[in-house]
């Protein structure tokens, strides 16, 4: 099943509660958090605070997407604010395996992030503590990026990896994800999708009309092709 995660860095913060309201009506399946070092990346966002608070808005999944540098340091902390989902950059730590581990020992579903130029190579040794993988498909740190197309060859030769080894981990692609990228993404073998202002937060449309022409354009190709 493919799944909408809204990004909520580019929700409008002085109405939160209201677009959480309306984007779980639209039956959105989990939030995407960015957090962001200053250091990592060269940008600042969202923190435990404000994960907390979107706790208590909300019954979807939170995965929380940490861009910031030795990540390890942090997990019990975004853990603790109520997190379902943490991913870390491979490029981030000097300790990726001892990372997950303390997420999946949180109780919380690990993920591993990549940036578009981090060969695959990298998650060889960590298939086994993996839940998904943050594929970037922009360099991380803003919103409204554009969409690197080399990243598709990566998408598509993770899943073929994941599929000849049936490994129970899921694509999760970030970065301007749109009508735009999301059929050859698809394609390729994602199936978590953070949407961004490229999708759910377009400056066009509600954001539950957002939703529901994302949701369609997942799932058109989808019975497009089942038939
Ligand atoms: C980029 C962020 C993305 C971004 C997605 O570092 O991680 O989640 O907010 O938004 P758009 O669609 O604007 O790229
Ligand atoms: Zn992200």
């Amino acid at each position: 099943m493919n799944k909408i995660g809204p990004s909520l860095m580019c929700a409008d913060l002085g109405h939160l509660a209201e677009n959480i309201r309306e984007m779980d009506k639209a039956g959105v399946d989990f939030y995407h958090l960015d957090v962001m070092d200053g250091l990592f990346v060269p940008n600042f966002t969202l923190g435990p605070d404000f994960i907390k608070t979107v706790r208590k808005l909300t019954d979807k999944p939170l995965d929380t997407h940490l861009m910031i540098r030795n990540p390890e340091r942090y997990i019990d902390l975004f853990a603790g604010c109520g997190s379902d989902m943490i991913s870390v950059h491979a490029e981030a730590t000097d300790n990726l395996q001892g990372a997950l581990v303390k997420i999946k020992n949180a109780g919380l579903k690990a993920g591993v992030a990549i940036n578009p130029a981090t060969p695959l190579d990298v998650l060889d040794y960590v298939y086994d503590v993996t839940d998904y993988v943050v594929v970037m498909t922009v360099n991380p740190g803003f919103a409204g990026q554009k969409f690197i197309p080399a990243v598709y060859e990566k998408i598509a030769r993770l899943h073929e990896k994941i599929e000849q080894n049936h490994f129970d981990i899921e694509i999760e692609v970030d970065g301007n994800i749109g009508a735009g990228t999301i059929p050859a993404c698809k394609q390729n073998g994602a199936t978590m999708y953070v949407c961004g202002t490229s999708a759910v937060f377009k400056k066009e449309g509600t954001l539950g009309e957002n939703v529901a022409r994302t949701r369609q354009l997942l799932e058109t190709e989808m019975t497009e092709l089942s038939h």
